[in-house]
């Protein structure tokens, strides 16, 4: 058989292949546009009710940034809010603020999430109470990027980070699940980060953190939906707040208010989600369009430019 019959013989196969390929990218094209178009542009804006959910809202780290921004938008929907955060006199503010602004009952409770002894303090005070909505939001970071072996006290800095960033996840669903899955209602706002979406370097221990926050909750989501719970991965990117030291917002970095607002529209909408759409959009070119050998190299690159940055910085006093 010479190759111009060779080629006639295949011309119907790859034909095939060739429609079927097209028909296929296209139907994908369009379930990810009406998909888009349902999350970002309609939202779920209602389900967030205390009516639909139940009277209390408990926000962790609710005193700052994020969970600040949770508490107020919460509040202003109804809920009463219990705000779960370090500083008394932050939380007694606050939550006075709240109470005054959007005539709701709150109840404070001071604890350090660093520590692990915690939580039977907060089951107590939590006795009782019917609540639909908890957002687990506190974490910390870096204060700079920095090589494993080279982070200031790192024997404590693991502990902190991992009881705050994962235990704190964990202890407070312990306590909180329950009792939603006895309502057969319930959300659980679980606060990660893009960088639990692939490997940073130089934030490794705080990427992995949030990689475990991620994969918690999609789990967890599996587990309980049928029982009517929604447990939500949040991932965003930078939000204007005191942990990304970020204070001008613009269209990639929104003040915590505006993504708020925008990641409350997506509950039962997306399982997991950066909440916000540029967000969205940076989180697919991230993970899908870059390979993630270079993806991890431009990472590196970005962490040591910060370093060398903050570094300086510092010598120069
Ligand atoms: N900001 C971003 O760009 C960004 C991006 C991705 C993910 N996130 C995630 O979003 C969440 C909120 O971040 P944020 O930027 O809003 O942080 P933030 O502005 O630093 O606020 C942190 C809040 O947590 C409280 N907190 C901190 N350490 C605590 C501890 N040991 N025990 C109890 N409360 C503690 C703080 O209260 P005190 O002031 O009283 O300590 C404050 O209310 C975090 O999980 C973070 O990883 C943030």
């Amino acid at each position: 058989m010479d190759l111009a019959q060779y080629l006639q013989q295949l011309k119907a196969p790859l034909f095939w292949i060739g429609a079927v390929t097209v028909a296929w990218v296209s139907l994908c094209t369009v379930y990810r546009l009406v998909n888009g178009l349902r999350v970002w542009v309609l939202g779920n804006g209602t389900l967030i009710r205390p009516s639909k959910l139940g009277k209390w809202a408990v926000v962790t780290g609710a005193t700052d940034g994020i969970g600040k921004a949770y508490t107020e938008e919460l509040a202003r929907r109804g809920f009463a809010i219990v705000l779960i955060s370090r500083t008394q006199e932050k939380l007694v503010e606050v939550s006075s603020a709240i109470e005054s602004r959007y005539k709701v009952e709150t109840k404070i409770i001071s604890v350090d999430f660093g520590s692990t002894d915690i939580y039977s303090k907060i089951e107590s005070a939590l006795a009782g109470l019917e609540v639909g909505v908890l957002v687990n939001n506190v974490g910390v970071s870096y204060s700079y990027p920095e090589f494993f072996l080279n982070i200031p006290n790192l024997d404590q800095f693991i502990n902190n980070m991992i009881n705050i960033n994962i235990i704190s996840v964990c202890q407070m669903t312990r306590l909180v699940l329950p009792r939603m899955v006895e309502r057969s209602k319930g959300v659980i706002l679980n606060i990660a980060s893009a960088s639990g979406m692939y490997p940073v370097p130089l934030l490794t221990l705080y990427s992995s953190s949030k990689a475990f926050v991620d994969y918690f909750s999609r789990g967890l989501d599996a587990e309980y939906r049928n029982k009517g719970i929604i447990v939500q991965s949040v991932l965003p990117f930078y939000v204007t707040t005191k942990l990304s030291k970020i204070k001008k917002a613009s269209l990639d970095v929104p003040t915590p208010e505006h993504y708020v607002a925008a990641q409350l529209s997506t509950v039962g909408l997306q399982s997991q989600t950066n909440g916000y759409l540029p967000h969205a959009i940076m989180g697919w070119v991230t993970t899908v369009l870059l390979p993630a050998t270079v993806l991890n190299k431009i990472m590196m690159s970005m962490g040591l430019s910060q370093r060398a940055r903050y570094l300086k910085k510092q010598k120069q006093g």
